[in-house]
């Protein structure tokens, strides 16, 4: 792989991932006569890393490459994980599939039963460093399938949405050199835009929308790197809180709007806190060694997890066994931390259903 590739690639990891809003809505064929559970019957799923299930293309994108994909399927599957990754989780919880990723429904236009993941690596509600759909592009895929007649209203009444979005804008904010003065404004527009997406998503006809409040930046590897993974960066943390609370409020006020609570917040700060804080508190459930070490990581600063050089040969390192490990590459969970993160989020899905 080249340099450039490894340039583009390094950006993809560093600037890839947060998921806001997920929605799932029901299946359009099969709802009417056969509606096996009472819960939802599709997931609809957009934003970023963190809920992309193979959108990324394969030229551009180190989630194509080993050692991603390691744990599950057993192979690279444009996951950025060793394994499985939120969106999977949501669909569980929910009891479909984990939907299809739309970069595939054309090849397979009748798989669209359990939704659709629009979700790409790296992308933010505003334009990022990857020249891959922003969530408003993800939002006018979904909006042209829907005129295209491919769901009923009342497929649509019983989906429900998963989005996770706006990590990546922060960390398009840092590589521009935005200034720590600007950045409160910043993260109002963020959350602005943000919240015109999800009435967007609801007003297509999508049930639920579930959005993430964002995870502890500071605590990923790429930040915590710095001091051998032991200390979180807590001016990142602080604007995250600051991120968090504006979402917390303009969420609320839509669920005012709506008189219903349509609008979920999925808290992924305390979810990722409380699966660091097993190892304080001894609780070792999910076995995690230190938290904020990554499993997979390149053998010197210049690499990251899944660089390869011309020759082929490995410039990273992988851990001996994922499964103890919370993060995966400097910026993704493995799938145990997705795993444990979900568990968590567990009350809150409690309302998608
Ligand atoms: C999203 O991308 C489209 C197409 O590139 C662009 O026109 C639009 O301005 C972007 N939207 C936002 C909110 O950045
Ligand atoms: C959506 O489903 C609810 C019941 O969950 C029903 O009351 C409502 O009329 C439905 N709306 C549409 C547009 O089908
Ligand atoms: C940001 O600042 C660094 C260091 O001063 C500089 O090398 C880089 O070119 C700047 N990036 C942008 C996008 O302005
Ligand atoms: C965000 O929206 C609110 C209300 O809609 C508005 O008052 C505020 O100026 C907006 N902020 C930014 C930074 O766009
Ligand atoms: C924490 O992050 C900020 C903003 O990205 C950066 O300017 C600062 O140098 C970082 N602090 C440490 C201790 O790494
Ligand atoms: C929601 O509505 C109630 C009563 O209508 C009001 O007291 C409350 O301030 C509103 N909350 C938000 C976040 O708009």
């Amino acid at each position: 792989m080249g340099k450039q590739d490894k340039h583009t690639m390094l950006f993809h990891l560093f600037f890839s991932v947060f998921v806001l809003l997920t929605a799932g809505i029901h299946v359009v064929q099969s709802s009417s006569y056969h509606h096996h559970r009472p819960g939802p019957s599709k997931l609809f799923v957009f934003g970023d890393s963190y809920a992309d299930t193979g959108n990324n293309p394969k030229s551009v994108s180190k989630s194509w490459h080993p050692p991603y994909g390691i744990t599950f399927p057993g192979q690279p599957s444009g996951r950025w994980s060793d394994g499985r990754v939120l969106t999977d989780y949501v669909a569980s919880f929910i009891g479909i599939k984990s939907p299809m990723p739309y970069r595939w429904i054309k090849f397979a236009p009748k798989s669209l039963s359990h939704g659709i993941n629009f979700a790409y690596g790296g992308t933010g509600v505003f334009d990022t460093l990857v020249s891959q759909p922003n969530m408003t592009t993800q939002i006018d895929f979904f909006q042209q399938l829907i005129n295209s007649g491919i769901y009923s209203k009342r497929d649509l009444n019983s989906s429900v949405a998963l989005v996770s979005v706006a990590g990546n804008d922060y960390g398009a904010y840092n590589a521009r050199n935005g200034t720590a003065q600007g950045l409160p404004a910043f993260i109002a527009s963020v959350v602005n835009q943000t919240t015109l997406n999800l009435k967007r998503i609801h007003g297509l006809g999508v049930k639920k929308v579930a959005v993430i409040a964002l995870l502890p930046l500071g605590c990923l590897p790429q930040s915590t790197v710095l001091s051998s993974y032991q200390q979180c960066n807590k001016t990142q943390n602080t604007a995250v809180r600051f991120h968090n609370l504006l979402l917390k409020q303009a969420v609320e006020k839509l669920n005012n709007e709506t008189k219903s609570p349509t609008f979920i917040l999925l808290d992924l700060n305390s979810a990722f806190m409380s699966a660091f804080d097993k190892k304080n508190s001894g609780n070792l459930k999910f076995g995690f060694g230190n938290p904020l070490k990554p499993c997979c990581m390149g053998i010197d600063a210049s690499n990251s997890c899944g660089i390869v050089d011309q020759s082929g040969a490995k410039k990273y390192k992988v851990c001996k066994n994922p499964k103890v490990a919370f993060f995966w590459d400097e910026v993704h969970p493995t799938q145990a931390g997705w795993q444990a993160v979900s568990l968590s989020l567990k009350s809150s899905l409690n309302q998608f259903v």
